[in-house]
């Protein structure tokens, strides 16, 4: 027995001494190179246009054309922000010249890797306007370090498609199980983005990592990409549980809908006329792997507006309590705070003051956000020209929050005042969308849910 155990001991010592040099030989295998050092290493003829793999994995391509990653270059907002903010900075100014390439290594990574910078415009209709493409995540064999950040995927073009299923017969392509596709980190290498300064200015993956869903092994894929039984080709085998392409997120009213859930209650039932009123709302991050909101959060705002309507029919705005955290000034709606004006250097306005810091939000109400600043330690919704971070005042994965509104007013009618919190999001701040010119669909605030409760103001 013990010389079994020897053995058995002697085997797995042997398979653990192997294991890097097998590692290091699959490695010395791949030529491909990761982030900036991928730049200008390949063709445009290395990789297939979507439409080659459209043909035959018909559901996954027309669900695919709906995700916003395959519009991640021709979608309006991001042509506006690459062309007419980021691109020009990048040429005047040396510490961010890095992202006239950059921004393309998670946009348009196969025009990133021809070297084809900057790319032209939509309207020229070039193969930047792939986007994210079939053949770039499917050519992605590993990333080039820990962690996962700035576009550090290794991508291997040719014959071989890189999937998750062993033993696949496809008559077009070999395919390769690559464990890497199953992972957050495949995900990160995109989703985490770190600016010139170095500061963390996307971290969904990093979020995700540190919460419940991470510790459980909950991968993006389970949520973004969830199986479905079917068959993912034409001429393709059944299977149980099919990945669909769907990469549904902030532009996805289901997706968002309830993504932060609000109960409101009084501290108390019953009031004298004159009494202080007390209202706390609970606020939960109930359906997300990461915090609300995450990835580009310099753009988005989520926030919890409270208001009492009395027994007269008046409505009255509630102004949430403050907490007294340090930075809590940018998590309450101001109208008359301004904010980016990074903006007028970068489009070279003289005399730019900013822009209404808060958007569409009512004064008073709280603002889970996380603010991003320049050098100059101004708001901006820049993440290249991100030198710092505010206090993060985001909801974390299955965490709650309270808010509590303290109200006083005097001569509030004898009867049932009605109290309702509404939580409201909006993918970019309004008064930047307006200044830009970024059509509407992309800051109308969606309403993610709302809940009411009663008190009685006694006679
Ligand atoms: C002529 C038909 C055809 C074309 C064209 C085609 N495929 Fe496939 N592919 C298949 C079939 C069939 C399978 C096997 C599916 C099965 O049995 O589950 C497959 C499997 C795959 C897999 C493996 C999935 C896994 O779970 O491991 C990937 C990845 C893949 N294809 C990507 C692509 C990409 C990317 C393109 C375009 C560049 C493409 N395919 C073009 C027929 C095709
Ligand atoms: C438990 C399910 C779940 C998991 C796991 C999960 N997500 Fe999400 N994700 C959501 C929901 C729900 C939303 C919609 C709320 C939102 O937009 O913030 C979302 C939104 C997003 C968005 C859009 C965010 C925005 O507001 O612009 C991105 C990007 C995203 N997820 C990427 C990821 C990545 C990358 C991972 C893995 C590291 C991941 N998600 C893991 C549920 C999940
Ligand atoms: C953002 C990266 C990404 C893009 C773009 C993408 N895929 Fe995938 N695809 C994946 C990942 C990751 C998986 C495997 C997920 C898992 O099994 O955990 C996958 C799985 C698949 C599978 C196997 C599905 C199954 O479960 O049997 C096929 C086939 C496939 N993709 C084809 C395509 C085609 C065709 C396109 C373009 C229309 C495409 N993919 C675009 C990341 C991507
Ligand atoms: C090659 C880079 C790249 C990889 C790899 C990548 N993404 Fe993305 N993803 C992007 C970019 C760029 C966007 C922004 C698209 C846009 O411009 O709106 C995005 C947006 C998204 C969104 C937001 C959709 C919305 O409705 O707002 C989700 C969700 C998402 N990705 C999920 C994933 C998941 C899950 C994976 C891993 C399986 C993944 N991504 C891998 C680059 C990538
Ligand atoms: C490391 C990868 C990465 C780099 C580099 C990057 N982005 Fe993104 N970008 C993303 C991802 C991922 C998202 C989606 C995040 C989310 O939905 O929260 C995104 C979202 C955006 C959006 C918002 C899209 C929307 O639908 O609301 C714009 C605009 C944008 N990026 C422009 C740029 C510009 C301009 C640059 C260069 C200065 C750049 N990006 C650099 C990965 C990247």
């Amino acid at each position: 027995m013990c010389t079994l155990r020897r053995a058995a001991s002697a085997a797995a010592a042997l398979a653990l001494a192997l294991a890097p040099a097998v590692l290091a030989a699959e490695r010395r295998e791949t030529a491909g190179k990761a982030g900036d050092a991928a730049l200008g290493t390949r063709r445009y003829s290395d990789y297939e246009k979507p439409q080659a793999c459209a043909g035959c994995h018909v559901d996954i391509a027309r669900e695919y054309e709906q995700a916003m990653m395959s519009q991640a270059f021709t979608h309006r907002w991001d042509e506006i922000e690459y062309f007419e903010l980021a691109l020009p900075h990048a040429e005047k100014i040396e510490k961010v010249k890095g992202v006239k390439a950059g921004c393309n290594g998670c946009h348009a990574p196969v025009t990133f890797l021809a070297g084809d910078i900057p790319p032209k415009r939509v309207a020229a209709g070039t193969r930047a306007n792939e986007g994210v493409s079939c053949d770039l995540c499917h050519t992605i064999v590993d990333r080039g370090g820990d962690p996962s950040v700035n576009y550090n995927w290794i991508s291997e073009p040719g014959k071989t498609k890189q999937g998750t299923r062993r033993d696949l017969k496809s008559p077009y392509h070999e395919t390769r199980e690559n464990p890497f596709l199953r992972t957050a980190e495949f995900c990160g290498t995109c989703h985490n983005e770190k600016s010139p300064w170095g500061v963390w200015v996307k971290s969904t993956q990093l979020e995700w990592r540190e919460g419940p869903h991470g510790r459980a092994g909950i991968v993006c894929q389970d949520c973004h990409m969830p199986r479905a039984p079917g068959r993912s080709a034409r001429m393709g085998e059944t299977h149980p549980d099919v990945r669909q392409h769907l990469f549904h997120g902030a532009h996805d009213a289901g997706k968002l809908a309830g993504v932060a859930e609000v109960r409101v209650h009084p501290e108390a039932r019953e009031v004298e006329p004159g009494d202080p009123i007390r209202v706390t709302a609970v606020v939960v991050n109930a359906k997300a792997g990461h915090k609300i909101p995450t990835g580009s959060a310099e753009e988005r705002v989520l926030w919890l507006h409270v208001e009492a309507k009395d027994a007269s029919g008046k409505v009255w705005p509630l102004r949430v309590d403050r907490k007294g955290f340090a930075g809590e000034e940018y998590t309450i709606a101001d109208p008359k705070a301004l904010a980016y004006q990074d903006l007028g250097d970068i489009q070279g306005i003289p005399g730019f003051r900013g822009l209404p810091r808060d958007g569409p939000v009512p004064a008073g109400d709280r603002i889970f956000r996380m603010p991003y600043f320049d050098e100059q330690g101004r708001m901006t919704i820049a993440q290249w020209n991100t030198a710092s971070l505010g206090t993060d005042y985001r909801i974390a994965p299955l965490q709650a929050v309270t808010e509590t509104f303290t109200w006083s007013p005097r001569d509030l009618p004898a009867g049932t005042v009605t109290v309702t919190a509404t939580v409201w999001y909006s993918r970019l701040v309004s008064s930047v969308a307006e200044h830009l010119k970024v059509p509407a669909e992309e800051y109308a605030p969606v309403l993610v849910s709302s809940h009411t409760t009663t008190l009685t103001v006694l006679p």
